[in-house]
């Protein structure tokens, strides 16, 4: 398979406070796992070998003594450290090398669904040149990236708005052509300092070449206090295909 899979695990994980005053969010336990097996079974689940998990310096080395080579978990291992957090399109683009070409699964690293992944991959690989994003509707979209639609297509996608536009958020499982370590070479940081991924998204939005497909189970993040909770209580009650 031409495609290549991103884990996005570094970031500071302030909105967690004392659980991450010693390790990493995406250690924390999400039902009988830690959060990184999560978005790793997902991929590896649809035959997917190459990974690449980016994290911060702090904690790589708990990653690395978890996880290994990945030959547990069936998959091949590279790791990249992100220096400081600089935003979800800038750890994105520390994979420019290690997808040498491929196309790219992206899944930050707490966010925790039920689907199997095969049907976005499947879609996807009938628009080869296009980026895919998933949607799902929430109560509290101004969390998120927000896609307002009109007749079935995406015509914006916001970050966080303090006034969405519709409730559908933009989750963070992304499928990028090539091309993407280009457009994130054109962004500039945010008012909050960090290349987002949302204006990566804009970009491809704007060029015609951006889709979108629909959970049918839930999606979370996992990142608050309150998500984290969500994120365990929905695992233990239905647990993911992976
Ligand atoms: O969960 C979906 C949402 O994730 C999207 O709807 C938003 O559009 C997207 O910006 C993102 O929003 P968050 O504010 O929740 O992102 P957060 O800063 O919590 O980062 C999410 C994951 O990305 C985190 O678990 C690790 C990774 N990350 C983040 C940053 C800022 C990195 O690897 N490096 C980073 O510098």
């Amino acid at each position: 398979m031409d495609l290549r899979g991103v884990i996005l695990a570094g970031g500071k994980g302030s909105r967690l406070g004392d659980l991450t005053k010693v390790t990493n969010k995406h250690l924390l336990p999400v039902g009988p796992y830690p959060m990184v097996y999560h978005p790793l079974k997902k991929m590896t689940g649809i035959g997917i070998e190459d990974i690449l998990l980016v994290s911060g310096t702090e904690h790589m080395g708990d990653f690395v003594e978890l996880l290994g080579s990945g030959k547990d978990h069936r998959c091949q291992l590279t790791y990249r450290v992100q220096d400081e957090a600089g935003g979800i399109a800038q750890a994105l683009s520390l994979a420019e090398g290690f997808s040498n070409g491929a196309r790219s699964l992206v899944i930050l690293g707490d966010n925790i669904f039920e689907d199997q992944l095969n049907d976005f991959i499947q879609e996807a690989n009938r628009f080869p040149d296009c980026a895919f994003v998933m949607l799902k509707q929430v109560h509290d979209p101004q969390r998120y990236g927000v896609a307002e639609m009109q007749d079935g297509k995406i015509l914006s996608i916001e970050e966080k708005p303090k006034a969405p536009k519709s409730d559908f958020a933009v989750a963070g499982i992304y499928l990028y052509p090539p091309d993407v370590f280009t457009v994130i070479k054109t962004l500039r940081p945010s008012k909050r300092g960090e290349l987002e991924i949302t204006d990566v998204n804009q970009h491809y939005l704007k060029v015609g070449r951006l889709r979108y497909q629909s959970f049918q189970g839930y999606w979370t993040d996992a990142g608050t206090f309150e998500s984290l909770g969500v994120a365990n209580k929905l695992v233990t009650a239905n647990p993911p295909a992976f």
